[in-house]
């Protein structure tokens, strides 16, 4: 399957699912990475390994800048069957939704809906964790609608809160399971074992 990939940041999530592609455990190929942010980890590391950059969205007033139905267009060409956001800290605009419908995915660094929406990203998340105390925390990985965060639940990990963490072991501690998450996630998505209950909920099948 191509595999789009959104990053604002260091794009560590990026890194994992990319390895887990080249080792063959997730049978994907990342074909483009969309960022925001020009000169990021997640944007140097994919030039790095020769994956096309489009900055979206460029710097606001800037006549240059590509439209959200411009990168709709931009993306066309790559035949996309999954986008994966690892970090991607904008809105997705609701044309990239209606083009690529239950293929868009996020990683979220809590129990969504815990500690979730505009406003809870970053460190900013761990730190109202932590200040709520609560036991638990964890990753989620949802499906991409056009609120923040809102999309339905795929995959929850749970990760626990311990007495005296601090804003960096608790975000270090849920970051490596992100990792691992991303990595089954993106395997199972690429194997097509993800399906829809008639419900509206996605459920990952176990390999058989
Ligand atoms: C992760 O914690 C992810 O859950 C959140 O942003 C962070 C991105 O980290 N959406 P990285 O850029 O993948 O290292």
């Amino acid at each position: 399957k191509n595999l789009a990939v959104f990053v604002s940041g260091g794009g560590s999530n990026f890194r994992a699912v990319h390895q887990a592609t080249v080792s063959g455990d997730v049978h994907g190929n990342f074909v483009v990475l969309v960022t925001n942010k020009h000169d990021c980890g997640g944007a140097n590391y994919a030039r790095e390994k020769g994956i096309p950059v489009i900055i979206f969205p460029t710097m606001k007033g800037k006549p240059e800048g590509l439209s959200a139905n411009d990168l709709v267009v931009a993306l066309s060409k790559y035949k996309i069957d999954f986008i994966l956001l690892a970090g991607y800290l904008k809105l997705i605009p609701s044309e990239l939704i209606r083009a690529y419908p239950k293929s868009i995915l996020n990683i979220h660094p809590s129990l969504l809906p815990a500690f979730g929406g505009k406003g809870y990203y970053g460190t900013k998340v761990h730190k109202a964790v932590i200040a709520s105390g609560v036991r638990y925390s964890g990753p989620t990985i949802h499906f991409v609608d056009e609120n923040y965060d809102t999309g339905r639940i795929l995959a929850q990990r749970i990760v626990p809160v311990l007495a005296n963490d601090t804003v960096e072991e608790l975000a270090a501690r849920v970051l490596r399971q992100e990792h691992k998450m991303y990595a089954e996630v993106a395997a199972a998505v690429c194997e097509e074992r993800v399906i829809w209950r008639e419900d509206g909920v996605p459920i990952i099948q176990s390999k058989a």
